[in-house]
């Protein structure tokens, strides 16, 4: 097992990654003190597979606990739901000296994060994340939320887990889309801070891709290292933090637009990254060849790199851009990258730069 520790003073808190680690819950709630009665919130795909040994060994540890479950997908990261979840947790009495856990992907750790957090003005949380894209990114650094109509994540707070377990044996049900698109966070981190990890991904891309068990483990614990660095020094995203939101300026514009349902996350950030690298290449100097490798690393994780949309979609993803939190000052900020591991953000790109990069697609690699 590996530990990384997000270093928050008071409230930090560690992220445990190994296989098995479920069955670790109730002994880690027991030794954090963290009460005796909790709701486990999960998805109707998730808890299936893992409900009952989230529960159980929740029990052994002598914690009762409640099963609440919601519909799977990023619409369920909705108000309506959070209304369904606070209902639930009243009428099983959850109070104070209760908390929540976290069992699925990314939409169920936002989701339960900001029930979490909002749920008699604050209860404590913990993160069991069942996705790649969760175990290297939405469960750690406390980013908890959900979307509106017009954006992602519009609605939301900053509330740390007490605890994040990443139970790599979950990873051996994910579905082969669901892991290509986790793929594209733990590219993200080789882009934003981390050459040798970067070269490292293109060699290991395959073994990646078989899940092997020790390749993943040592990923999922470096892309965490990275991210508590990161929040670590910028918790609320004072400036640095921003550095995570390579690709997703664009990214979060797309899945608006297409009403949370074409794309997933993974699949609208390698788009958002592939443009976000292209723009870096023409207006930071990123070379070229480093940009050929970005595009080359998506493609080959079966990413989308390009996407062609009509002139009305292409207004409606300024508006979306517009509404962006990554906006100040009706200003679009872009995250950009001077080679791969090292970024620039607050980098202004002038509409016309953003419509070229939607047009142009990063020259095919001699
Ligand atoms: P997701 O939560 O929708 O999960 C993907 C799908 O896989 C769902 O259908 C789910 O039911 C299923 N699933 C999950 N684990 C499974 C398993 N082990 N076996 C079988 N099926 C499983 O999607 P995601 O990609 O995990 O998360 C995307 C969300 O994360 C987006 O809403 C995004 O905005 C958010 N996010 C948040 C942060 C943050 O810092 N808070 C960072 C990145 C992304
Ligand atoms: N995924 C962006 C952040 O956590 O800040």
């Amino acid at each position: 097992m590996r530990i990384v520790s997000v270093p928050l003073g008071h409230r930090s808190y560690d992220i445990k990654v190994g296989p098995g680690l479920l069955t670790t819950l109730g002994t880690e709630c027991t030794r954090l003190g963290l009460g005796r009665r909790c709701a486990v919130i999960s998805d109707h795909l998730v808890a299936p597979h893992y409900a009952a040994a989230v529960r159980t060994s929740l029990e052994r540890a002598g914690i009762e606990s409640v099963l609440v479950t919601v519909d799977a997908g990023e619409t369920a990261k909705s108000l309506k739901t959070v209304q369904s979840c606070y209902d639930q947790l009243a009428e099983h009495r959850l109070e104070r000296q209760s908390f929540v856990i976290a069992l699925g992907g990314g939409v169920v750790g936002d989701l339960t994060g900001f029930v979490a957090a909002t749920y008699l003005r604050g209860i404590p949380f913990v993160q069991l994340p069942t996705t790649l894209l969760a175990q290297v990114d939405s469960s750690v650094g406390g980013k908890v939320g959900v979307n509106l109509k017009a954006g992602k994540n519009l609605v939301g707070a900053f509330h740390q887990p007490r605890l994040v377990l990443c139970d790599l044996n979950t990873i051996k049900t994910l579905p082969e889309r669901e892991l290509r698109a986790g793929l594209a966070e733990v590219i993200k981190y080789g882009i934003i801070s981390d050459a040798v990890f970067f070269a490292r991904l293109e060699r290991d891309l395959p073994k990646l891709l078989r899940r092997d068990p020790k390749t993943l483990g040592e990923v999922v614990a470096r892309c965490c290292e990275i991210k508590a660095e990161v929040v670590g020094q910028d918790e609320n995203e004072g400036g640095l933090r921003a550095v995570l939101n390579f690709g997703h300026t664009l990214g979060h514009a797309l899945e608006a637009i297409s009403s949370y349902g074409k794309y997933l996350h993974g699949e609208a950030i390698s788009i958002g990254q592939v443009a976000a690298a292209e723009l870096s290449a023409r207006l930071l100097g990123l070379p070229w060849n480093d940009a050929v490798r970005i595009r080359d690393l998506f493609a080959r994780s079966g990413l989308p790199v390009a996407v062609k949309l009509t002139r009305a979609q292409r207004k409606r993803i300024f508006s979306a851009m517009q509404l962006d939190k990554k906006v100040s000052g009706g200003e679009i900020k872009f995250v950009l990258a001077k080679k791969i591991g090292t970024v620039e953000f607050g980098c202004r790109v002038p509409r016309s730069m953003i419509e070229l990069a939607l047009d142009f697609q990063v020259p095919a690699a001699k």
